[in-house]
């Protein structure tokens, strides 16, 4: 597995590749791969010739007192993940590369990243915006593969995409979940044996609203509240939101229908979890 570590460098192959006549498929992480960035690199090696996955923990996406010090970082793992899925590269820039002395440019998509996430993290999706066009500008694929677990920040993306003409394909791959029902993520390392017994609440509140809404319930209040009342019996909890818009327009919605989605954050000790279903 080969790991680059310079924007040139990375150009450089991916001019070959291009030359060669190769469709490039990028996925973008944070690293510490988990079976949900497995579905995604294996997908990306279904659809392309070379995939390339980014390893990358992002400092601008993080607010203050929020994990960046702290977010789980293995690359020899991700090396083997990668590989195995189908990656040919890994693209792993230090800090200063992506944010060298001086920087001051940001890409920032306005009002659907003030919402649900973007609430309590005000300068999340800006950071986000920001890295996935530097990586698209550096990579050039012509797919990108984003989890729909971060539902909004898929929106965003497909917003960003469709705004500044970038002229990729972006592939949204479903949420991969435990056996148990959590939704994969690098940060459930964080949860302790309790705080993740706890957190199975997430899926079991989702379960139970769609369940409600196939049997005809289409008020989002109910839907809602079903879930809260599952989340709110567990003592760890503290909920951020739990809400409904549409999908992917991110717009506000008066009653449930095919494309809403109910997403939800909430706290276990400090660890903040997110979880979605998008009705049909
Ligand atoms: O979803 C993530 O892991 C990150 O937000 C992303 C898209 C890699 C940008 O840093």
């Amino acid at each position: 597995m080969r790991v680059i570590e310079a924007a040139a460098e990375m150009r450089a192959y991916i001019k070959e590749e291009k030359k060669a006549g190769r469709r490039i498929g990028l996925v973008p992480t944070m690293g510490y791969l988990h079976d949900g960035h497995r579905s995604l690199i294996e997908k990306a090696a279904s659809q392309n010739d070379t995939v390339i996955v980014s390893v990358f923990v992002n400092p601008t996406q993080f607010g203050a007192g929020e994990d960046l010090e702290t977010y789980p970082r293995d690359l020899e793992r991700d090396k083997e993940t990668a590989e195995a899925g189908g990656a040919k590269v890994i693209f792993h820039p230090p800090v200063g590369e992506m944010y060298p002395k001086g920087y001051k440019t940001y890409v920032n998509v306005e009002e659907i990243t003030g919402i649900l996430c973007g609430k309590s993290r005000p300068t999340h999706f800006r950071g986000v915006t920001t890295v996935v066009s530097k990586l698209f500008n550096i990579v050039s694929p012509d797919r990108a593969y984003f989890g729909l677990k971060d539902a909004q920040q898929l929106a965003v993306i497909c917003r960003m995409v469709e705004d500044m003409n970038f002229d990729i394909e972006i592939v949204p791959c479903p949420i991969v979940r435990e056996s148990d029902g959590l939704a994969m993520s690098s940060r459930n390392t964080y949860l302790s044996v309790e705080e993740r017994r706890q957190a199975l609440s997430l899926g079991r509140g989702l379960a139970a609203a769609r369940k409600l809404y196939e049997g005809g319930e289409k008020s989002i209040e109910k839907l809602t509240g079903i879930i809260r009342n599952e989340i709110d019996a567990m003592p760890m909890s503290e909920i951020d939101y739990i809400e409904a818009v549409e999908f992917p327009s991110l717009e506000p919605v008066v009653s449930a229908g095919r494309g809403t989605l109910i997403a939800l954050a909430v706290k276990f000790g400090n660890t903040r979890l997110i979880d979605n279903i998008i009705l049909d």
